[in-house]
C-alpha cells in the first residue's frame, strides 16, 4: 500500500530554512510514499480552554483530520532557546485536546534545522517528551539534525543544495515508512 504523510512545520517565518525542507520533502518522496504540507499553524488561537469550550477553532480541526487520516507525521521544526518554538507547542497542545486524539498511534519523525552545529538536537528530546504523552509512535533512529545550514542551503532561492542531506532525509523517510508498516501488521 502507498503511505502518504503530512508534514507539520514549527516556524512562521517566510524565509524558514525548516520550510525549504518541509516544502522538499514532497519532492523527494521515495517509491511507496507520498508527502503533502499541513497548513499553517499561523492561525491556531493561543490556546485557551475557554476558546475550547465555545468550540474547537476550524484550523484546529482541519489540521487534526488531515493528521487521522494520513500514516504518518513529519515534524520539522526551529530549536527556540533549546526546546520547541511557542507556536509549536501551541498547536501540539491544541491538537491535544481533540477526540479522538490525533497523534495517539501516529508514527512520527522528527527533523529540526538550525544555522548551529547541534542541528535543533536539544529540540528534538523535549518534542519527544510531548510526544510520550500523547502516545504517538516516534521513529528513533536516524535522527535528523540538519546543522550547519548556512552551507546547505541557498537562501536567495530558498533551496536545499546539499544532495548529502537530501539523500539522509529519505533515508529517514524510508525509516518512518519501514516503522509504520510495522505498526500496522
Ligand atoms: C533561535 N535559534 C536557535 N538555534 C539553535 O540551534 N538553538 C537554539 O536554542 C536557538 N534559539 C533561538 C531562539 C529564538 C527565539 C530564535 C528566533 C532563534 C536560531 C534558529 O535556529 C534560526 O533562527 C533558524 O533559522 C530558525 O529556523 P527557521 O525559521 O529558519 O526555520
Amino acid at each position: 500500500k502507498e503511505l502518504h504523510f503530512v508534514v507539520l512545520l514549527g516556524s512562521l517565518r517566510a524565509g524558514s530554512l525548516n520550510g525549504i525542507v518541509a516544502r522538499t520533502l514532497p519532492q523527494i518522496a521515495p517509491p511507496g510514499v507520498s508527502i503533502s504540507q499541513l497548513g499553517s499553524i499561523a492561525d491556531f488561537p493561543h490556546y485557551s480552554q475557554d476558546i475550547q469550550d465555545n468550540g474547537i477553532p476550524e484550523s484546529v480541526s482541519l489540521m487534526a483530520d488531515k493528521i487521522r487520516e494520513a500514516d504518518g507525521l513529519i515534524i520539522v521544526t526551529p530549536e527556540y532557546n533549546y526546546s520547541i518554538p511557542g507556536v509549536l507547542k501551541n498547536a501540539i497542545d491544541w491538537l491535544s485536546r481533540l477526540t479522538p486524539q490525533p497523534l495517539a498511534g501516529k508514527p512520527v519523525a522528527i527533523q529540526t534545522v538550525s544555522p548551529g552545529a547541534i542541528g535543533g538536537a536539544r529540540a528534538q528530546y523535549h518534542l519527544r517528551q510531548s510526544l510520550v504523552f500523547l502516545d504517538a509512535f516516534v521513529l528513533n533512529k536516524p535522527e535528523a539534525m540538519i546543522g550547519q545550514a548556512s552551507e546547505k542551503f541557498d537562501t536567495e532561492s530558498l533551496e536545499l543544495i546539499d544532495q548529502k542531506t537530501k539523500d539522509f532525509l529519505v533515508r529517514q523517510i524510508n525509516a518512518l515508512a519501514d516503522l509504520t508498516r510495522k505498526i500496522a501488521s
